[in-house]
């Protein structure tokens, strides 16, 4: 909404939330404070707000106001009831889409923002018909689907050079009213048009074929560790061929993020409602993947420690999902985490942009001292610490779960200094400078290569 503001300076954009809090700190007077840290947001943020962009929590008055509504509620996997841990909770759509008959006035096109199941626009326009029918002419409603591909830490730059904007709906005027407002900076060709159901299901299917992307060269990783292949090299040669492409070959801990897992196990859902039960298992084998190369990760580290790590001091480099954000939903480092916990190792954890208070969320517990030792009778835990060389003091083994630029750049003869002998370099994202940190005297193992 930042961007469709700071690049349509004609057209009025509000903000609504329920959430007080959360609205007032969207209008925060520092750009720092933005709820959500992503690359270059602070900047369309101050370029527009206050001039087109308004953040507020008076939601009724915004609807009534607005021609057009994006529907941009969470949608999370189900965790009770039927379809639970699989099917998406569409509770805040369908509550969004009742507050949405209620307030308009006139006609209004919704727009579906939110990642949804096939089909939910259906539930949509069966609410808003309902309102349309008790209105008796005053109010009418057009429903478009409008999914979005923008990936966290390039956000900004995929929403204003996009590879497609994709618009799924049965209207023609809705449909060319909001190509009408990307058209302002995407280039005609860019702008998709579908049906609404080949919409819905066009956003699951590409973070489908993203995820599995991801999957399939995490299993060729571990075969090129068992094998002395090398993960990088094999991405290279088969990247090379234009039928598969370079991108999204990057062996690592596994995906995380809010999307890819949701999404994948709304489709198995989905085809298992449909009865395509192969289909169902085809995708279903992408996450759990996914979810082995993450214990295969952990069980690696305890290995090669002797076989345990009780009471050692483990120091954890990136716990966000991937660089540049301070996004932890389903990050590999969670799982890796508690599973080192669980063996009862003492995690010194750093990341430049996630708070302490997150990590004790994500990892169900309280951080402990970080001067402390747990010892060999006691149990797993985790403190939080400034810095990579912080986290290195005293440690057994150095993991790295983000990508973040820095650790590209760490200096491996200071960090091998302050750690106990002998000691490990696990590079699960391969951005350490691994001949470096050999040199330092550490041994190294790297994601993929063998
Ligand atoms: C993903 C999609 O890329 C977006 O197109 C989509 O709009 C978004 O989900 C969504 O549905 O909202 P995002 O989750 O922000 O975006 O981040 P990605 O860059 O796709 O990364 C996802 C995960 O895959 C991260 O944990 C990342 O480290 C991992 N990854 C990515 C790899 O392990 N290897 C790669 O080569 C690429």
């Amino acid at each position: 909404m930042a961007v469709i503001a700071d690049r349509c300076p004609g057209i009025q954009v509000t903000v609504v939330d329920l959430n007080a809090e959360r609205i007032a700190a969207w209008n925060d007077t520092d750009l720092g404070r933005l709820p959500v840290y992503e690359p270059g947001l602070d900047q369309v943020v101050g370029r527009a707000r206050g001039r087109n962009l308004h953040f507020s929590t008076e939601v009724d008055a915004a609807i009534a106001k607005a021609d057009m509504v994006f529907l941009s509620v969470n949608t999370p996997t189900k965790t009770r009831g039927v379809g639970a841990g699989q099917a998406s909770d569409l509770r805040w759509i369908e509550a969004s889409a009742r507050q949405v008959a209620a307030a308009s006035q006139g006609h209004t096109i919704v727009v579906e923002k939110s990642t949804l199941p096939v089909r939910t626009a259906e539930a949509v326009k069966s609410i808003l018909s309902a309102a349309q029918g008790n209105a008796g002419g005053s109010k009418s409603f057009s429903v478009l689907s409008n999914p979005e591909f923008l990936a966290e830490g390039s956000a900004i730059g995929d929403l204003e050079d996009p590879d497609r904007v994709l618009i799924g709906g049965e209207d023609p005027e809705a449909i060319e009213a909001l190509a009408g407002v990307y058209g302002h900076w995407v280039p005609t060709e860019r702008i998709l048009r579908t049906n609404l159901w080949s919409s819905e299901l066009s956003k699951l299917t590409a973070n489908a074929f993203l995820a599995q992307r991801i999957s399939s060269i995490n299993a060729i990783a571990s075969l090129c560790e068992a094998t002395g292949a090398d993960v990088r090299e094999v991405a290279r040669a088969i990247g090379s061929d234009s039928r598969i492409g370079a991108k999204f070959l990057q062996a690592g801990p596994g995906f995380g993020g809010s999307c890819f897992q949701k999404d994948i196990l709304n489709l198995v859902y989905l085809c298992r409602h449909y009865g395509l039960e192969e289909a169902a298992v085809y995708w279903e084998q992408v996450v759990s993947l996914n979810t082995w190369q993450q214990q295969r990760i952990a069980r690696l580290v305890v290995n090669s420690l002797f076989g345990t790590v009780t009471g050692k001091r483990l120091a954890v480099l990136g716990f966000a999902f991937k660089a540049d954000t301070n996004d932890t939903r389903e990050a590999p480092a969670i799982r890796i985490c508690r599973d080192l916990i669980e063996e009862g190792a003492q995690l010194a954890i750093v990341d430049p942009k996630v708070e302490p208070s997150q990590i004790a969320t994500d990892l169900g517990m309280e951080a402990l001292d970080p001067n402390g030792r747990v010892g060999l009778g006691g149990d797993g835990g985790w403190s939080a610490v400034a810095t990579p060389e912080e986290a290195a003091r005293g440690a057994d083994a150095v993991l790295i779960l983000t990508e973040w630029e820095a650790y590209r750049h760490l200096d491996w003869q200071a960090i091998a200094a302050v750690m106990r002998q002998p000691a490990w370099l696990f590079d699960a994202r391969a951005v350490a400078d691994a001949e470096a940190a050999r040199a330092a005297g550490l041994n190294v193992w790297r994601v993929g290569e063998g």
